[in-house]
């Protein structure tokens, strides 16, 4: 049975992507061996380190003062890596916007003094389009999740923050344009926009980057410096990372990517503002995430049978996460067209016999 793939994470690959990688899984491009042997030190792998950059330079339209770093530990990493990365005299504070903000904050002050930042639904607004409160204005750097992929809650309006910005954007990278100006430091696991598990992005600012005592992988400096390859890097997932971000200049680059998350989102929105009497959209308008459409049923039953039947269709990947319930629908970049048609055709029906 075709299964149509929503899931949060890890998701859906274009099937351009999956073939390729079948193929060379077998044997890579020739030369013998299968992508899964190759040596991070081969003339090979290093073409596809460098390519890997360069198509997320031109994907993501970095500027030449920020450095690219693939590393291994998933977006939870970061935060410890983050935490013992920035100086002890540099102040830092957290935005908390839903579950995977609150966890970086958690490990932040592991390591670190933080300010928290608690902000629930419509205080988000309100935060945005004020100058920031005077004991948050002078930290050097605010944490934030661009996206919050459990709550379906996306700041992707980042730059009006008068801050320098640390930013998970591991839900939501590449798939809307940004200034990078008060950006010093991004990062995201590739599993969800880029490819599969294994390798987080780190793009990062010169100016953060600062010599320190750390031990060899909690050492920003000298990971830079070494350009990833200070220890083995997870070759395989960057070698798809490379194919799926090949794959997304050759579909138009980001501009591609943001008008279909908006169309997508829009019609999955719409469709559910159309049967209001039945679910209930918790989000803000203007903050409702255009990659996880999150919605509770007002009715537990029919939660239950809109979950069943949605298996019964081999749509997959849909129940909402477990700490918060309802539905979330995830429309990373892969999502086509004739998948997000068949959801909504199975939505349709199904609300039209409540
Ligand atoms: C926004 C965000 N941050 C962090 C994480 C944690 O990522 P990982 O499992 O790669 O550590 C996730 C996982 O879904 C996420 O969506």
């Amino acid at each position: 049975m075709i299964k149509y793939n929503f899931s949060p994470g890890p998701a859906k690959l274009n099937n351009s992507v999956l073939e390729i990688v079948n193929k060379n899984i077998i044997e890579y491009q020739e030369e013998g061996i299968s992508i899964l042997e190759i040596s991070h030190r081969s003339d090979s792998f290093e073409k596809i380190l460098e390519t890997t950059k360069k198509n997320l330079i031109e994907l993501l339209k970095i500027p030449s003062n920020y450095q690219i770093l693939f590393l291994q530990g998933g977006a939870t990493f970061q935060n410890t890596f983050l935490g013992n990365n920035i100086n002890q005299k540099k102040s830092t504070s957290n935005l908390i916007t839903g579950t995977w903000g609150q966890k970086t904050y958690e490990d932040f002050i592991q390591i670190r003094d933080s300010k928290k930042i608690l902000l629930e639904n419509n205080q988000i607004l309100e935060f945005l389009n004020q100058p920031l409160p005077d004991d948050i204005q002078n930290t050097d750097y605010m944490h934030i999740t661009s996206n919050e992929t459990i709550e379906g809650i996306q700041i992707n309006n980042f730059n009006k923050i008068e801050n320098d910005l640390i930013i998970d954007s591991s839900s939501d990278i590449g798939s809307y344009i940004f200034d990078w100006d008060n950006v010093a430091y991004l990062y995201a696991g590739a599993q969800k926009n880029l490819g599969i598990p294994g390798v987080t992005i780190s793009v990062v600012r010169d100016d953060f980057i600062e010599k320190n005592d750390n031990p060899t992988y909690l050492n920003l400096y000298k990971l830079i410096n070494k350009d990833s390859l200070l220890n083995t890097p997870p070759t395989f997932a960057i070698y798809v990372l490379n194919l799926v971000t090949d794959w997304m200049l050759t579909m138009g680059g980001i501009n591609y990517f943001e008008r279909q998350s908006i169309e997508y989102s829009s019609d999955v929105y719409a469709l559910l503002e159309r049967y209001d009497d039945y679910v209930t959209l918790p989000v803000e308008n203007s903050l409702r995430s255009r990659m996880n459409i999150v919605f509770n049923f007002n009715n537990e039953k029919n939660e239950q049978a809109f979950i069943k039947e949605s298996l019964d269709h081999g749509i997959i990947g849909i129940k909402g996460h477990r700490s918060v319930g309802g539905v979330r629908i995830s429309l990373y970049n892969s999502i086509d067209r004739p998948s997000l048609d068949y959801l909504l055709g199975f939505m349709n029906s199904f609300f039209q016999k409540l």
